[in-house]
Parts: C-alpha cells; structure tokens; sequence
C-alpha cells in the first residue's frame, strides 16, 4: 500500500467511527428529542477543542468490520471556558450504548487519566446498560468503573448526565460521582423496570413515573438538577463546572466581581419581624451574592433547605440556607441528607461554605423519627465539623436547640458567626420553653392565656436574642442586615489563608 493508500484507508476508518450507528438510528435518535453522542460533545466543549481518545478501539468479533463503531461510547478531553475536561458520551445509535468489556474499558481509561493530570470527567449516559451478548465481562467492567468512580471521589468532580436510558447497576455509577443532572421526557434511571416490577409487586408504573427527571429531581433525591432539553442541560455543565476547581490541590476559577442587581436596603424588610411568618430566604442570597446568582442543587428537593454555588468579589462559594417557607425552615430527614452531601462536596474541592440560618429546630414528628432523622441529622454534624475550608455563618432570624449547632454554629469550627438583630438563639423556640418551664404558673393563673403570653413576651426578651450569645463569644458580632454581603466578603478575605487539620486517619464512619 502506498502512502496516500494508508491515509485513504485511515481516513475512511475515521469516518465510519465518526459517523456512529445506522443513519436510522440516528434519525430514531433525533426523533426522540436526542443527540448523537458526538454533537453532544461538539455543543459541550470549546469549538475545535475535543481530542478523542481510543478512536479506533473495537472487541475481537468487531476488529475487521468497526461493526460496532467507538464500541458505543466516544471518548477523550477538550476544554470547557478554556479549562480540560474529560469525557465519556455513550452513543446509543451503536448497539444502543449498551456496555461491552471495551465500552467499559474506554471509559475506565478516561477515569484513570482524568485522575493523573487532574480534570474533571463528564459522562453523558444514553445505554441500554450490560451488553448481554458479553455477560460476566459486561458486569466486570461496570466494576472496574464503580472502583474508579470511588478512587475518584474527592479528587477530580464528576457530573454523571442521564441523557436516555440508565437501567440496572448501571445506575451506581452516577450515584457514586458528585452530581447527576436529568433531562426531562428523555431521560430515566433505575434499578427494575416496569416491567420486572409489575411481574415481582403487581405494581403499574410508566418509565417516566418510575424514575424520569421529575421523580429523581423531586421524590427520590437521586438527581441533583433538571433540565427541559438537552441544550439547557448541557447549558447547566457549564455553569456547574465554572464554580469548581480542576482538583482537590486546586483553587476554583476565579472571576471578575459584580454587584449584585438587588437592592440591600430591601434586606431591612424580606425577613419578617414576625418569627412566625415565612419568607423566601433565596430573595436574602440573592441580595448578597454576586450578580445575584445563585446556581441551585437540588432544587427541587428537600425544598426546606437550599444549597448552591455563587460567588462574593469573584470567588467561588457554597451556600447552605434554611428555607422558612417551607416547612418553616424545620432540618428533616431529606434535608439533612441534601446539606451534609453537599457541605462535603465542598470541603473536598476547597469551596468555602457560607450558612444562612433561620431554623425553628429539627422537624417533630412519629415519620421522622421512624425514618431515622437521628441519623440523618447526624450527618450535617459529621460534615460541618470534618469541613477545613472557611466556614462562616449568619444568623437570620431562629437558631434553636441542636437545629443551631447542626447548621455550623461556632462550636463546629465556623471560622465566624454573624448575627442580624432579629437573631433568636436559644436552647428552644419561646412557646415551647413556657409549657415546659411555666406550666404550672401558666395552669394556676387566673387567665392562663393572658399568662402564657406574658411569659412567653419575657421569655423573648431575656433569651430570644442575639446578645446572650454575643456575650459568650458565640457570635462574633451583630451586623446591621445591609452589611451582610461586606461582612461575608471582609471574613472570606480574612480566611482565606485558612489552615487547619484534623487527626490522621485512614476514614472517618460518617452517620448514613
Ligand atoms: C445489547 C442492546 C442492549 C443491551 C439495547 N441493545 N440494549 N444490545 N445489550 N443491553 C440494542 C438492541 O438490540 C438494538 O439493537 C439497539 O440496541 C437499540 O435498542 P432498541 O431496543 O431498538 O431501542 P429502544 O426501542 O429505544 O429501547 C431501548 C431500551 C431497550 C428500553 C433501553 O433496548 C431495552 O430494554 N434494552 C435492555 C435493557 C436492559 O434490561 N439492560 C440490562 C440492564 S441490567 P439493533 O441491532 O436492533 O439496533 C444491567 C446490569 C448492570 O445493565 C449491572 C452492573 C452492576
């Protein structure tokens, strides 16, 4: 063969990969409201930056004939807003993405060298999961990739996207990186499916009830973001990845710093005076944050709490917040669960945590204490006083009982604790603490409601306060509410120097 005969032959094998499977599938593809694994990588990546990886690799049954081009996943690196990325895009027009012994060690490769240089790994999920033909070989590479993911926890994000089918195991390794983002109407996750169900319980379900974007985004917790189309997804990595550094040894990106578009004079007023009313804490982050943005986990999830990425004078934050209109901010089994997951993801990549608290206590109830709240309360404990990064945390309004400690109070190492004058920090809310303390004044009254109300009233204005606290050194000071976004930038320059270790430990046993 002559040199140009190599370079034809070369190139002709590079288009067949290229091309992926059938055009009928392709069309299938595009019918259903999806992309090909190659223009989701094309719309992902910086234009000409993508650097496929394992081009040619095929099982021995495949070698001659690239039946099964890229062996149904295309992957390799390129650059995100000018930062490496790595990738893994399983394509379903090529024996419908399903995993195969290469398949999975194609994206093992991507995981192991994502680890090395120190980038983080996208995988877009769209499989019809273990390749049957290939059995034992087929579960052993999902396998290799669980190890991986798990190896990788902590150095390097991970986003697992669900952009199509993601059935059986194959569902454990998205849930072992640190994000899974869904598409609506397209994409579904889970461990049976409707079928095996209906054989096993009797039970009726659609794939989209079983485990679409909505049950994985709003019941089970299992999905951290939702999109309506592909593009908005794909739209959400990049805003994701902005807030994050490449690694754990490395320091998230750091941007240009904007005024937040909100007024802080209206902070004089979105928290009503009223502990017994409700108010959107997002309208309080919003007028802090830069930009006033505010990029969501879980949205909606949990909805009792918020967490999230912003940034203050350019740099990179998670916000932890009680959301007192719902479930008047009360900690919940779910909640806990959504905070302490994402306090960790935090520390881990060297993002400081910044916590908004308005938290009545943690949520009374026979469900909760069946559902182990006990546990899962334990978890925002673990977290908080294992995080190293700066920690700084304002007091809204209520910060009562173990609600306060669990919601980084100084006693789990926050760097610095502000407090509004609105501020309430007792061991329990004023009603709560008069039928224990005052029951029998209270029941030996002449007019036991007018006493009650009096009691409560004192018992407001001795412990209901920020200054009680302030005096023991528990809250470092009491900021005017417009001074909130000053301070939080003022504390974060101050620690950002921050360094503080822990005992050495092979791991610690976090509640779960
Ligand atoms: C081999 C597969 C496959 C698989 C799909 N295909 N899934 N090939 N192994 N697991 C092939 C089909 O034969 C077909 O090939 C092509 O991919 C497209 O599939 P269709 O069925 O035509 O597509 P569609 O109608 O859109 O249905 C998609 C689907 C269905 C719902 C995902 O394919 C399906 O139910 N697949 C099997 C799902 C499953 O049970 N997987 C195993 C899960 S258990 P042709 O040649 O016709 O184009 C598992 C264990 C993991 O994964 C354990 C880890 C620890």
């Amino acid at each position: 063969m002559s040199m140009q005969e190599k370079l034809d032959q070369l190139s002709q094998l590079r288009q067949t990969v290229e091309a992926g499977g059938a055009q009928k599938r392709i069309d299938k593809q595009h019918e259903s409201g999806k992309k090909t694994a190659r223009e989701r990588i094309n719309e992902l990546f910086d234009p000409g930056s993508f650097k496929e990886i394992d081009v040619f690799a095929a099982s021995e049954d495949n070698f001659e004939e690239l039946k099964n081009p890229g062996e149904g996943v295309t992957t390799g690196y390129g650059t995100i807003d000018g930062r490496k990325v790595y990738v893994y895009a399983q394509d379903f027009t090529v024996a419908g993405g399903s995993l195969g012994s290469v398949h999975a060690a194609k994206i093992c490769k991507v995981l192991d060298m994502a680890i090395k240089v120190g980038a983080p790994v996208v995988g877009l999920s769209d499989s019809g999961g273990a390749r049957i033909q290939e059995g034992v070989d087929a579960l052993n590479g999902y396998g290799e990739i669980f190890f991986r993911n798990t190896i990788a926890s902590g150095v390097i994000p991970q986003i697992s996207v669900i952009m199509g089918p993601c059935a059986g195991g194959a569902v454990y390794s998205p849930a072992l990186t640190d994000f899974i983002m869904m598409v609506s109407g397209t994409s579904q996750m889970f461990i049976t499916g409707p079928q095996v169900i209906k054989a096993i319980t009797g039970e009726e379900v659609s794939m989209e009830a079983l485990g679409g974007a909505s049950t994985h985004n709003q019941v089970s917790g299992v999905a951290h973001f939702m999109s309506s189309n592909e593009e908005e997804c794909i739209a959400t990595i990049r805003a994701l990845l902005s807030y994050l550094p490449s690694n754990n040894l490395d320091e998230p990106p750091v941007f240009t710093p904007v005024e937040p578009v909100m007024d802080k004079e209206t902070l004089l007023s979105i928290c009503p005076i009223d502990p017994n009313k409700g108010y959107d804490i997002r309208d309080v982050i919003l007028t802090v944050v830069d930009g006033s943005n505010l990029l969501e986990v879980q949205p909606y999830y949990a909805m009792n709490g918020v967490v999230g990425f912003a940034r203050f004078n350019g740099h990179s934050v998670g916000i932890v917040a009680n959301q007192p209109k719902v479930l008047a901010g009360c900690l919940d089994v779910n909640v806990s669960d959504k905070i302490a997951r994402f306090i960790r993801f935090c520390d881990a990549f060297n993002i400081p945590i910044i916590t908004f608290m308005d938290v009545p206590g943690f949520l009374p109830g026979v469900q909760q204490e069946y559902g182990g709240i006990i546990r899962h309360g334990a978890k925002m404990l673990y977290a908080y006083s294992e995080a190293t990064v700066p920690k700084i945390t304002i007091i809204i309004r209520k910060a009562y009982g173990g609600a306060y400690l669990a919601m980084c109070s100084s006693s789990l190492r926050a760097d610095a604790v502000y407090a509004w004058p609105t501020a309430e920090i007792a061991v329990m809310g004023p009603e709560g603490a008069v039928n224990i303390i005052s029951r029998k004044e209270i029941t030996e009254a002449e007019n036991p409601v007018e006493m009650r109300k009096k009691l409560v009233q004192d018992y407001r204005d001795r412990f209901a306060n920020p200054y009680i606290a302030s005096a023991r050194g528990f809250v470092q000071d009491v900021i005017d509410p417009r001074d909130t976004r000053a301070t939080i930038i003022d504390a974060l320059e101050n620690f950002s120097t921050k360094r503080e270790t822990r005992p050495r430990k092979k791991h610690g046993n976090m509640p779960c």
